[in-house]
């Protein structure tokens, strides 16, 4: 089969890499992709937010199938575009995709159809928010309604200060159109993880679990970042666990999803919040794999991942092998100093390669300057990877392998997987 992956981020690296291993896949191509991925696929320039300059690109390169890595051309009706041109599509088109691109269709989604979520107001001027926010108590929750890069989601500490990031969004239009609605909702209290779930419609499958790192520093410390590492899978999830995220979360999502004629053949990401009491709450949907979750989600899949996406895009999800992992992956993202506000790009990135068995390099803000030299381009650089039978063996590999990258002001935690290791979860 002839694959496209569109978009070029460490994500669709892995993406990539996991299709790379399939026995049904015999050529790779991607757009735009970055240098890592060019080791492995066909790179080709282009906006895969472009409905019609993608169709051109895959009909000319004679494509079978195409994974849409990022939100942003799935909300653009990229997938559509695709499916009305024959091709399979891993991904949903722009009706299913509102379940990210719109957190107001996303809340009122979940209302409707029994799935469990904190209690919220659509606010659309500064009066509605003043009495949204007078029902509540610090910590407030507001977020904007649209796509805001991983910058719509605040949780001010005082009712001034909510009110000030509401009138920044609705007055000032920082976030430009995605700050036209707010939700402002109830704090809920308790661990956060990601559900990563592949579905053609009917069947819905679950990946292996993982877990994020979103803040900057240490000790969860510093700035919400895009995630700043993960590991996968989360050892004290289990089966009856996994059970329950079906029958709460997962299957009356696919059910609401008939109800409302929303066709949806993808991968549902949801952000969940686990109570005290053990309760689920969804805290967000995406409508796509995580980064740098999918970098070691993908790694520990132990079944064949070209098959079962092929399996999914043709509604045949259900006859698919779902073997349990059986190696722990924990990645480490390398970011630019400053990241995630005001870094530098540009310096020449120095990868010993190949000094560390067991491990993986995925690029994500990398790209060749006018002499061919690897240098920076973005915030998140690198996710590096460990693969081991235990997650504290996964943890020593991907470190190892981070001393054998070197780029100017690199900055990364030091203590992804810790909290799991040290038994502090759950
Ligand atoms: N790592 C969080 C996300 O992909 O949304």
């Amino acid at each position: 089969m002839r694959i496209m992956v569109l978009g070029g981020g460490g994500r669709e690296h892995a993406i990539v890499h996991a299709f790379s291993k399939s026995r049904i896949v015999t050529k790779l191509h991607c757009c735009p992709g970055n240098p890592g991925i060019s080791k492995l696929a066909a790179c080709h320039a282009g906006n895969p937010s472009d409905p019609f300059q993608m169709t051109a690109l895959c009909k000319r390169l004679d494509i079978d199938l195409v994974f849409i890595g990022p939100e942003a051309p799935l909300v653009a009706g990229t997938a559509d575009a695709l499916r009305d041109a024959g091709i399979l599509v891993m991904g949903p088109g722009k009706l299913g995709a509102q379940l990210e691109g719109s957190k107001v269709f996303s809340k009122n989604f979940m209302l409707k159809h029994g799935i469990p979520t904190s209690s919220f107001d659509c606010c659309h001027d500064l009066e509605e928010c003043k009495k949204a926010l007078d029902k509540r108590s610090a910590p407030y929750v507001v977020k904007a309604d649209g796509l805001a890069a991983g910058k719509g989601a605040f949780l001010p500490n005082t009712r001034e200060e909510a009110m000030t990031i509401c009138s920044m969004m609705l007055e000032d239009m920082i976030l430009g159109s995605a700050g036209r609605n707010i939700i402002i909702e109830d704090y809920v209290e308790g661990q956060e993880m990601t559900i990563l779930a592949i579905t053609d419609g009917e069947t819905v499958r679950i990946l292996p679990s993982s877990q994020d790192h979103k803040r900057a520093l240490d000790g969860d410390k510093g700035n919400n970042t895009g995630g700043m590492g993960a590991y996968s899978p989360v050892p004290w999830v289990d089966e009856p666990f996994m059970k329950k995220v079906e029958d709460v979360v997962l299957l009356p999502t696919l059910e609401g999803l008939k109800k409302d004629n929303i066709p949806f053949c993808g991968v549902i990401y949801a952000g969940i919040m686990i109570k005290p009491d053990g309760s689920l709450y969804v805290l967000e949907y995406n409508v796509r794999l995580g980064d740098p979750e999918a970098q070691v989600v993908l790694p520990v899949f132990a079944g064949d991942f070209g098959e079962a996406i092929f399996s999914c895009c043709k509604g045949d999800l259900a006859k698919v092998d779902w073997p349990v992992p059986e190696h722990f992956a924990l990645g480490v993202v390398m970011a630019s100093g400053g990241y995630p506000d005001k870094y530098q790009t540009g310096y020449e990135i120095v990868l010993r390669e190949e000094e560390v068995h067991d491990t993986y390099i995925y690029h994500a803000g990398t790209s060749h300057d006018y002499t061919g030299t690897l240098v920076t381009s973005g915030g998140r650089v690198f996710t590096v990877v460990g693969i081991a039978p235990t997650l504290k063996e996964a943890k020593d590999l991907a470190y190892r392998r981070v001393n054998t990258v070197y780029f100017r002001d690199a900055h990364y935690r030091k203590d992804i997987g810790d909290k799991s290791l040290k038994g502090e979860e759950k």
